[in-house]
């Protein structure tokens, strides 16, 4: 399929789910490929093992899969199945996704790298989310993560900072513009 029909129909496929369930989708349309080469700034040198939450239409996923090396694997965690079909698209062993809350599948993670990932990228809409379970998430995130590993979250608020203190030795912030709406990219590393 051609690119530009690709993207006007990930981006109605988006929206169109934005509207059905507005608090778990939280933007109404994809990250743009701005947002996504932010995100890999921010990855670990020599990273390969990733884990994404959120991956919707695959705006962020497709631009990971392309940062990965060979060995490399690319874990997506997605509650809704609406986004099967965009998935699907990626035909690459390297990439498995898991129709799961984040919550629910993290257990499976650590099972499946006990070593920790180097990891995890996430667009799940925190400021949603309520207060005692976006903690959970967020402690439960540090845990699947290798010494040294990062969590990157692209949000519209600052609103995880101070979580983020309270589990990450170093957190930065940073700014990307170019997007529907500007999103902050927050980042922790784990010491
Ligand atoms: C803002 S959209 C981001 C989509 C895509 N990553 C992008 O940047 O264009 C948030 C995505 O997170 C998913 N999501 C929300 N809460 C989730 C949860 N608890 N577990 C897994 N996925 C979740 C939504 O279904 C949606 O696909």
């Amino acid at each position: 399929m051609k690119n530009g029909i690709r993207s006007f129909l990930a981006i109605a496929k988006h929206l169109g789910t934005a509207i059905l369930h507005p608090t778990k989708v939280g933007s109404l349309f994809p990250s743009t490929r701005y947002v996504a080469r932010a995100i890999i700034r921010e990855l670990p040198k020599g990273h390969a093992h990733l884990v994404e939450f959120g991956p919707g239409t695959g705006a962020i996923t497709g631009k990971l899969l392309e940062a990965l090396p060979l060995q490399g694997t690319l874990t997506a965690l997605e509650l809704n199945t609406a986004f099967k079909p965009s998935l699907d698209r990626f035909h690459d062993p390297r990439f498995t996704v898991l129709f799961q809350d984040v919550l629910t599948a993290l257990p499976e993670i650590k099972r499946k790298h006990p070593q920790g990932v180097d990891a995890v990228v996430s667009g799940i809409p925190f400021s949603l989310i309520p207060i005692p379970i976006r903690e959970k998430i967020v402690a439960a995130t540090a845990e699947v993560l290798r010494p040294g590993g990062r969590f990157v979250v692209y949000q519209s608020t600052r609103l995880l900072v101070p979580l983020f203190r309270e589990h990450f030795a170093e957190v930065k912030v940073a700014y990307e513009v170019r997007n529907v709406f500007p999103y902050f990219i927050i980042t922790g590393t784990r010491s």
